[in-house]
């Protein structure tokens, strides 16, 4: 992007695991302005905030909002200025969404429609990314992966076709047969906080299949005419 500094950067669930990494990477590599968003509800999230404001350089560069995607006002005034918006402000735990149905939905389909129509109503189409997850796809049913050093690929598909449908019946199922994987986002390799779950995760209990993690740097999110 050319103008650098008139990047406004906006993340919904800033404090949380990819959005801190996220908003760590704009402060140092990029000039964009950084506003994040969130209602500190994930354990321990305020840990990233105290530590995105000692990253920050200058004081104006970093806007923090502890604010629910519920609320459609807030939502409509954080994204008036936002030229970038990331969407990852999320009801995470399928346990909770099992307890407490009403809030997932509230969350992750409310929320996410607050923010949708937000930036569809502000008039100057900013570039907006919503993170899902691997589990809506369900089994692909595609052939074994070549396994090599670095990544997995599978045989003639470089990755996953539009064209391929979603699996919307197994997305609470128990854990499916072996094999199984899972996917990760890792924020660079290196920026792990050691507050963060990711650090402690473990594979589930029960779940006896093969697991996999891909890591991808969060340097790459990126919209696709930006310098950084
Ligand atoms: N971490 C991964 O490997 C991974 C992989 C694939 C997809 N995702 C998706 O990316 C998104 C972010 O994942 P994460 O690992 O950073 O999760 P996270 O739980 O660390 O972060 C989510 C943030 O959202 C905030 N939040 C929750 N409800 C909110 C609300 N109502 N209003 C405002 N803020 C709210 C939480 O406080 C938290 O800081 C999620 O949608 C997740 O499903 C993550």
């Amino acid at each position: 992007m050319k103008n650098e500094q008139a990047r406004s950067v906006l993340i919904f669930g800033g404090a949380g695991f990819i959005g801190s990494n996220l908003a760590r990477h704009m402060l140092l590599r990029t000039e964009a302005k950084v506003h994040i968003f969130d209602n500190l509800s994930r354990t321990g999230v305020h840990h990233n905030v105290e530590w995105l404001r000692k990253l920050a350089p200058h004081r104006d560069r970093l806007q923090v909002t502890v604010g629910d995607i519920r609320d459609a006002q807030l939502v409509e005034k954080a994204v008036s200025a936002a030229t970038e918006i990331y969407h990852l402000a999320a009801q995470v735990a399928v346990t909770t969404s099992i307890a407490d149905p009403r809030l997932d939905l509230e969350v992750n389909v409310g929320g996410a429609f607050n923010v949708l129509d937000a930036a569809r109503r502000c008039g100057h189409r900013p570039f907006l990314l919503f993170t899902s997850t691997n589990k809506v796809y369900g089994n692909l049913g595609l052939p074994e992966p070549i396994v090599t050093p670095t990544r997995y690929d599978y045989p003639g598909c470089p990755g996953i076709s539009e064209s391929q449908p979603l699996d919307f019946h197994s997305l609470m199922a128990a854990p499916r047969a072996p094999p199984t994987s899972t996917c990760m986002i890792l924020p660079g390799f290196t920026a792990c906080p050691p507050w963060s779950s990711a650090c402690r995760a473990s594979p589930a209990p029960g779940n006896s299949g093969p697991k996999t993690r891909d890591g991808w740097p969060i340097s790459s999110i990126r919209p696709c005419n930006a310098a950084q």
